[in-house]
């Protein structure tokens, strides 16, 4: 029986936001699999900020070819397999991209064991690029510890919403969000149970973190760079950390990245800026994944999922993203 596989190609590199003319919509035959593939039915994929990121030439992140998918992880079903680890019926994770169906090589793959959790887990609250970054950047970079005022950026989206409520179980005394618009503050406060949340398109964010954090600020969770980076650096006191997660202010114009003004606070106070990638955590993830997992199933984390439809609407949602149309997670059903 012949399976169509749908997906979007990158037809074009964007220049600032990516728009129709960058993506095609493509419907083409799964072709039979070689020694060592698995054919996976994609069900959902994680819309991660990265993504942006590999559309551009030369990105620091394996970029998505020209005619190509973009790279996107996700998780399915084996529908088919040539390899004496994976069977018709596994659920799995892997770097699926924007297609229904992904021929991959077995090794890139990951069994899940649903016992733990359900699929859709692995893209957040365990996810690798979601669960497992929040878990590393608060514990082993930001060394969050009793006592602590922490503030996160981009704290109403993936990461950040896991990165305010790892700071509080690490035992972090305040645990301030910023993000974009009311309904995200609320958000914040009244469902993720952070102490405070300032709303940086509508507030003066210098002026409310000093009303919420006059001591000052020990850990800086950083997603987003540019000015609210800035802001934060005014503020930090003796020994602060902060944690360099990503610059999402900056990716739509990565060959003019803004650097923060205010470094030489960093002198003054004796703080360390420190950025990590995931990845540089490879010998630690069993670490991370067990703990999350605990917290999980004890409901001490919670991870608010929104759920959009279609592959046909990758390039759309991508964009929902990077303007901070979603609660929690992103993910797209395909
Ligand atoms: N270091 C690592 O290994 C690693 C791994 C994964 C992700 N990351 C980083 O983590 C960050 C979050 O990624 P995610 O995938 O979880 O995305 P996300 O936080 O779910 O979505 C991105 C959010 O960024 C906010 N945003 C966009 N432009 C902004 C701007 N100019 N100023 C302030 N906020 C802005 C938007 O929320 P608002 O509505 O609040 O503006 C949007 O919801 C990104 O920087 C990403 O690169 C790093």
């Amino acid at each position: 029986m012949s399976i169509v596989n749908r997906k979007i190609v990158l037809v074009s590199r964007p220049t600032g936001r990516p728009d129709d003319s960058n993506f095609r919509y493509v419907e083409e035959e799964v072709a039979p699999l070689d020694d060592g593939q698995v054919l996976v039915e994609v069900d959902l994929l994680g819309i991660d900020a990265f993504i942006r990121t590999t559309l551009d030439e030369g990105s620091f992140h394996r970029g998505a070819q020209i005619g190509g998918v973009i790279p996107a992880l996700g998780v399915g079903e084996v529908l088919d397999s040539r390899d004496a680890g994976f069977a018709k019926g596994d659920k799995v994770f892997g770097p699926l991209s924007s297609q229904t169906h992904a021929v991959m090589p077995a090794f890139t793959l990951r069994k899940l064991d649903t016992n733990v959790a359900p699929a859709n887990a692995w893209l957040g609250a365990l996810g690798l690029t979601t669960g497992l970054t929040a878990y590393f950047g608060i514990v082993d970079v930001g060394r969050v510890k009793k006592g602590d005022t922490v503030v996160v950026s981009g704290a109403a989206g993936a990461v950040g919403s896991m990165a305010g409520q790892i700071a509080r179980l690490s035992g972090a005394d305040k645990v301030i969000g910023i993000a974009g618009g009311s309904h995200k503050t609320k958000f914040l406060v009244d469902e993720l149970r952070f102490d405070a949340a300032i709303d940086y398109r509508n507030e003066n964010v210098g002026a409310r973190l000093d009303e919420l954090a006059p001591n000052g600020i020990d850990v800086f969770f950083d997603n987003v760079g540019g000015e609210i980076l800035d802001d934060v650096l005014m503020r930090i006191v003796e020994g602060s950390r902060i944690v360099i997660c990503g610059a999402i202010s900056q990716y739509e114009k990565m060959d003019d990245v803004r650097g923060p003004r205010n470094y030489l606070k960093l002198a003054e106070r004796h703080a360390t800026m420190e950025g990590f990638a995931v990845f540089h955590f490879a010998q630690h993830y069993a670490r991370g994944e067990g703990q999350l997992a605990e917290w999980y199933r004890n409901g001490d984390i919670i991870m608010r999922e929104q759920i959009e439809h279609g592959v046909e609407n990758f390039p759309a949602v991508m964009n929902m993203l990077m303007t901070g149309g979603h609660h929690g997670k992103l993910l797209l059903k395909v």
